[in-house]
């Protein structure tokens, strides 16, 4: 697939992972889409991507699935069709799974999971209609494992998989694919905006992702992923760890365990 003239939705495209792809996207031509909650944070993205006129700003909650209807209806009225959708925004989470109260459970999985979920079934008609269209879903190597601390988030990345490896095998016969992205630790302010026990702001970045691969590397990972209609790509050096999962199970199970995490060390 190629970029040009195509309408590219990324959703958390006001930061890290989503803005790098944005910039990545325009350059290549394609027409985008930039949602999440901050429109000023979006209108800065906008003005510094390539042909910042072509681009449109949705700002969006993922956590107001009601309003979706009405966001693509805006997008196809003004852009006509939507080629490919980008589920990337996303929140982390540093918490005891003792500790998280429930409803911050439910908070995480209303933006990590039922977000995407809602974004893609208001955008699916319109691919359909046209026989055309790629999802895009940005989860982790947490959609395969789990660590310590990060219960609610690696249950929301994982959900994310059987929802779309089973959406995926309804919908090939009409031409739409789905790509899942499976990062390790990119260097974003993911770790700063990760919810605590009880909902309250990390608001730290962890070394793990001061030295991580760039979000422009990951960006051009998830490019090229969608350019060659792969299924899912893993991205980074923890990709690892999924095999190891995967494999020697026992092994990554002993290796888990010691995986510190303390509320000091959050
Ligand atoms: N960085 C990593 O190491 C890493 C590794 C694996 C997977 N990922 C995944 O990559 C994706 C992007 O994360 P990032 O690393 O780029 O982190 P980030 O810099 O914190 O960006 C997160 C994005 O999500 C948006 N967002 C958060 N809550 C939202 C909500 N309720 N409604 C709409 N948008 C919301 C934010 O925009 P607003 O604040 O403007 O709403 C922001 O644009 C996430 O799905 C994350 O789980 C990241």
């Amino acid at each position: 697939m190629k970029f040009s003239d195509q309408v590219v939705w990324i959703t958390g495209a006001s930061s890290g992972v989503g803005e790098a792809l944005a910039r990545a996207c325009a350059r290549e031509g394609a027409r985008l889409v930039l949602s999440s909650r901050r429109p000023e944070e979006l209108e800065r993205v906008r003005r510094t991507c390539d042909r910042p006129a072509e681009h449109l700003v949705v700002p969006l909650d993922l956590t107001r699935h009601e309003t979706f209807p009405a966001a693509v209806g805006e997008v196809l009225a003004r852009r006509g069709r939507i080629d490919v959708l980008v589920n990337n925004g996303g929140v982390s989470q540093r918490a005891l799974a003792a500790d998280a109260t429930l409803e911050v459970e439910r908070a995480l999985m209303e933006v990590d999971y039922f977000g995407p979920v809602a974004l893609t079934k208001a955008v699916l008609p319109a691919m359909r209609a046209r026989h055309a269209g790629r999802i895009v879903v940005v989860s982790s190597v947490m959609g395969y494992v789990g660590t310590p601390g990060r219960s609610t988030y690696a249950a929301a990345k994982h959900a994310l998989h059987g929802y779309f490896d089973s959406l995926r095998a309804e919908v090939w016969r009409e031409g739409i694919g789905v790509t899942l992205v499976c990062p390790g630790y990119v260097k974003t302010a993911v770790s700063d905006n990760a919810v605590g026990p009880r909902g309250e702001k990390h608001g730290q970045t962890d070394g793990t992702h001061l030295t991580g691969i760039s979000a422009e590397k990951c960006a051009a990972a998830i490019l090229r992923a969608v350019a060659s209609g792969r299924e899912e790509i893993y991205v980074g050096r923890e990709a690892y760890a999924i095999y190891v999962k995967r494999f020697l199970p026992w092994l990554y199970s002993r290796v888990v365990r010691r995986m510190k995490f303390s509320v000091s060390q959050q």
